[in-house]
């Protein structure tokens, strides 16, 4: 009796949680997240980037065992062969539970056929093997990268004192404060604002070193500087039509364009990433 009780309470808590989904359908979307054993394959856990490095891997050696099997060349393929197994086998191996992933069957007839010198069934069997690398990219190649290769801003420190994100809200402040004493006719405190922003700027561009140590980036650059000059002269002197252009150039210059390659990233990442549990669902 008991266990009839506690099944038809199951099928209720189903049929809420799927009533839950289909009633916010258009706002909710599935996604499949990566196993977090993938972390100590990634920087900062690893000091490479060796999953990554292992998938670059795998496909030079697609190409190479196409290539060989094309141009049937025994010696090259069975060589290609070898290490194509080698570096499939490691994805088990560094993630255990993607095992089922695999298509081991498919290997080992790729195997097979390549010590038969089977040039034909090699590619069958290449064709078959590049469908089942592409299933778990389907899934989880997009997420993995945003997951694991987002740069991560939560820890940059702009001073002791002042985090990153705290930085932003000075930079957009001092930016909105330019724009509206300048169209209020207030130009010393204009001017007192674009001298508050390229000193935000220029800490700002301290920071950049702490993740691109070889690729240095000159924040603000030699354009942004001009751009900060030709403002200056503007709100001194310029029209408002003036003005406006220039601080518009200077906001897509020293703002956007960093935000097209870091921001959307990161903000993807946040909503996306987090820890999407059974409370968050409820509460929604
Ligand atoms: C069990 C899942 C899985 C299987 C199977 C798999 N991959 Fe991947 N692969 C991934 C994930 C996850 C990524 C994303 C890694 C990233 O961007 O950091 C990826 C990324 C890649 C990339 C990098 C793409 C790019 O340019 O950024 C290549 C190339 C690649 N895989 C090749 C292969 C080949 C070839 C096979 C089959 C022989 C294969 N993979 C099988 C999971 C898999
Ligand atoms: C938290 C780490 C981090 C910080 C801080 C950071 N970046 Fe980046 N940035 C990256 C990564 C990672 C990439 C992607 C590089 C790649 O994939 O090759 C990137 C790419 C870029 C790119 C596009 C690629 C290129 O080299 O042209 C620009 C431009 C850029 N960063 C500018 C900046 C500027 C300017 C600053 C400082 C104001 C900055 N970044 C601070 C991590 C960071
Ligand atoms: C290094 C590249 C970079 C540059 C240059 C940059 N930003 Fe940002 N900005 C970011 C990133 C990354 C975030 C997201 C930070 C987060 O949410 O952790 C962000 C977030 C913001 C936010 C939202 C802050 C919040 O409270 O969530 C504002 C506002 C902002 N930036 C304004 C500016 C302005 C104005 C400028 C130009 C003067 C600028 N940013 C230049 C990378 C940059």
């Amino acid at each position: 009796m008991r266990w009839r009780y506690f099944i038809i309470l199951q099928a209720i808590i189903l049929l809420l949680a799927v009533g839950l989904v289909y009633k916010h359908q258009d706002k909710v979307t599935l996604v499949k997240t990566p196993p977090t054993e993938l972390a100590q394959w990634y920087k900062p856990e690893n000091k490479r980037q060796v999953w990554l490095h292992n998938m670059f891997k795998l496909r030079r050696e697609m190409q190479a065992v196409e290539f060989y099997a094309q141009n049937k060349d025994a010696e090259h393929l069975q060589k290609w062969v070898v290490q194509l197994n080698q570096h499939y086998v490691k994805i088990s191996d560094m993630v255990p539970v993607w095992q089922n992933k695999l298509s081991l069957e498919t290997m080992s007839e790729l195997i097979k056929a390549s010590e038969e010198n089977d040039f034909s069934s090699v590619l069958v069997q290449h064709k078959v093997m590049q469908k089942s690398c592409d299933s778990c990219h389907d899934d989880y190649q997009a997420i993995t990268a945003l997951t694991y290769r987002t740069p991560d801003f939560s820890n940059i420190q702009i001073t002791h004192e002042i985090s990153f994100v705290e930085h932003m809200d000075t930079l957009t402040r001092q930016v909105n404060q330019i724009k509206i004493s300048a169209q209020d006719g207030n130009k010393p405190l204009a001017l007192a604002s674009l001298a508050d922003l390229t000193d935000s700027m220029e800490s700002l561009g301290g920071s950049c070193v702490d993740c691109h140590k070889k690729d240095r980036q000159a924040y603000p650059s030699e354009v942004m500087k001009k751009t900060l000059q030709s403002l200056q002269v503007s709100l001194e002197s310029g029209t408002a039509k003036q003005q406006g252009r220039d601080l518009g150039t200077l906001a897509v210059l020293a703002c956007a364009r960093c935000h097209g390659t870091h921001r959307i990233a990161v903000g993807a990442k946040q909503k996306i990433v987090k820890d999407v549990g059974f409370s968050d669902l409820i509460k929604h």
